[in-house]
């Protein structure tokens, strides 16, 4: 959200933006204010964009995406940058997701969806495997199984544990090896066009390793997706999506995140859908973007897509590094003071905020991730060591970073 607002502040066109709750970033980005208001709290939003007059609400998380809340604000000369509930299930249901793309023949790794832990168990016979809760679980609902224990371990998390009560199924589902790819979207219902492709490192260990999380780096444009399997991607999935929306009834006028696995023969598969800019992948692209960006998300909520000229993008690469709390994505801590960003900003890095915030004058923690250190460079290498060399100004107690964002690039 705070580089959503980064990049939206930037245009002359933009006036004045509200960001509900806001963070710590958004709470001194020029033209923003902060309003104290809950993603969920859809009557006072509805008042806010009454008395404020506001033009143009977009949506950030998939939460209030999945609640309805682009339905519940519809009114006339509001535009609205998000999918309905309809549309937001492509994530919020992984079960959904998975009959829409059999029914579309999008690709993807093979599947079934159960609604008792013991059919589930029974149907593992093999592993690696790959166990999901169906409902929204802030990237923390699946499981890579690699013994029948954790599987079944997974699978009573799921049916016992704290993940959304009124959707207890699981999918279960082909373990698919290769790289991970993010396809982020861009659709006014009619047209569908990709902004850069990204990669994300999931897990929280260095060479990825351990658990997954939201995301613990990020980088754009990928060398992996080439233009020929970009190419591939728009008309194996990015299309059929689209088509299968429409021929559902669904108006959808946000953005489509294709989560993919690359196989080693690269031929793309879907993992998994969102209804949402995905985080970090967008503070690399939006860091790279030229074209103003509410130009293209007006051009969404109006159906004009079509009509704009190609997207424009600076040319070069950008690296996302996240500082986290420590013992993220378990328990943490919450309000440590941190310093250093001023610093770190001089080094010619942009500082992303996500669980920050602000108290008497400090600016604390405030979640799991807390920071994403972004540097722009005309290569892997410099854009990575102009990241690193900025995350090594910011502190806080327990701040936890991998060292190895953009590897899987310098690799290859
Ligand atoms: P999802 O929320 O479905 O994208 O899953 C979260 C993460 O789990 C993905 O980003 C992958 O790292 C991993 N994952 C999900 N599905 C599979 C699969 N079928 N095979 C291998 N890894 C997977
Ligand atoms: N980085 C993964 C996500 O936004 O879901």
């Amino acid at each position: 959200e705070h580089a959503i607002a980064w990049k939206l502040s930037q245009s002359s066109q933009v006036q004045q933006i509200f960001c509900t709750p806001g963070n710590g970033g958004t709470a001194t980005q020029a033209k923003c204010q902060n309003i104290p208001i809950s993603v969920t709290d859809f009557p006072a939003l509805k008042q806010l964009i009454d008395d404020q007059n506001i033009s143009l609400v977009v949506v950030g998380p998939e939460v209030p995406l999945a609640l309805g809340i682009t339905d519940y604000l519809q009114q006339p000369n509001l535009k609205i940058f998000g999918p309905t509930k309809a549309g937001a299930i492509l994530e919020a249901s992984k079960s959904w997701a998975k009959d829409f793309m059999s029914e579309a023949n999008i690709p993807t790794a093979k599947s079934a969806t159960f609604t008792k832990a013991e059919t589930a168990k029974e149907y593992i016979t093999e592993i690696p495997i790959v166990i999901k809760a169906d409902g929204l679980a802030a990237g923390k609902g699946v499981t890579v199984a690699t013994t029948i224990e954790m599987a079944h371990n997974a699978i009573d998390d799921i049916f016992q544990g704290d993940f959304d009560k009124k959707n207890q199924s699981v999918v279960i589902e082909e373990f698919l090896t290769g790289q991970e790819v993010s396809v982020l979207a861009l659709t006014d219902g009619l047209t569908i066009r990709p902004l850069l492709p990204a990669q994300d490192h999931k897990q929280v260990g260095e060479g990825d390793t351990g658990p997954n999380t939201g995301g613990m780096g990020a980088y754009a444009p990928t060398p992996i997706i080439t233009p020929e399997l970009m190419a591939s991607i728009q008309q194996q999935v990015l299309e059929p999506t689209l088509t299968n929306l429409q021929k559902r009834g669904i108006d959808y006028r946000g953005v489509i995140y294709a989560g993919l696995m690359i196989s080693p023969t690269g031929e793309p598969k879907v993992l998994e859908f969102n209804c949402r800019f995905g985080d970090p992948e967008t503070q690399p692209i939006l860091s790279l973007l030229e074209t103003p960006l509410e130009e293209l998300l007006l051009a969404c909520c109006e159906q004009r897509l079509a009509e704009l000229p190609p997207i424009k993008w600076r040319p070069g690469v950008a690296v996302c590094v996240v500082l986290a709390s420590g013992g993220y994505p378990g328990d943490y801590e919450k309000g440590k003071i941190i310093s250093g960003i001023e610093k770190a900003e001089a080094n010619g890095a942009t500082i992303f905020h996500a669980g920050t915030k602000f108290q008497a004058e400090n600016l604390i923690t405030d979640g799991g991730r807390v920071l994403g250190v972004t540097a722009v460079g005309s290569n892997f290498t410099e854009a990575k060591t102009k990241a690193y060399a900025a995350v090594n100004s910011v502190q806080f107690e327990g701040m936890y970073y991998r060292r190895d964002i953009g590897s899987r690039v310098l690799m290859n």
